[in-house]
């Protein structure tokens, strides 16, 4: 597959995952939070399809565009190894929606980041919350969910 074709099926797959992620929690009152703001492009889409629920961004260096860089209070900087236990301890188990997007170009370095940071992020999602993810997570209890249809299987993953 060319790297085109991987890069849009990632963009299509994130869309659709976070569409159906945020319909299937609307009625929860937990705070989202997105994991990795990056340019903001996610974190944009987010703020746009769930307008009312408040959204946390994770994020160690901002180089996001002035359109989608989330206002002070709404930002939490640093590593995530430090950032997430820090987040249980404030907000406890009641995030309804989490999206993680922190990886690079090296998948076999994603993966060992994602097994390091599954441990972290599980204790944060309320029950009925949904985790997306663009890599694939490892966590104790929650399982896999079925991808909308419109999601490309591996380019994202969603747990709840
Ligand atoms: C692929 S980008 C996110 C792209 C974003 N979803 C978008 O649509 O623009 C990954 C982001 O995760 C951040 N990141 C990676 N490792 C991190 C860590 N350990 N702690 C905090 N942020 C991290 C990087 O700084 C980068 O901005």
């Amino acid at each position: 597959m060319s790297r085109l074709d991987a890069f849009i099926n990632r963009m299509v797959s994130q869309r659709a995952c976070l569409n159906f992620a945020a319909d299937q929690t609307k009625d929860m009152s937990g705070p989202v939070l997105e994991l990795g703001l990056g340019n903001g492009r996610t974190y944009h889409h987010m703020v746009e399809i769930m307008p009312g629920r408040d959204v946390f961004v994770f994020e160690r260096a901002i180089a996001s565009h002035p359109k989608s860089t989330p206002p002070d209070e709404m930002l939490i900087m640093g590593d995530v190894h430090e950032t997430l236990p820090q987040a249980l301890e404030r907000f406890g188990p009641t995030a309804s929606l989490i999206h993680a997007d922190l990886g690079g170009h090296n998948p076999a370095k994603n993966d060992d980041f994602a097994r390091a940071v599954s441990p972290l992020i599980e204790p944060l999602l309320a029950k009925g919350g949904l985790m997306v993810a663009s890599d694939r997570m490892y966590f104790e209890n929650l399982t896999e969910v079925a991808l909308p249809a419109d999601a490309v299987e591996n380019a994202c993953f969603i747990y709840g």
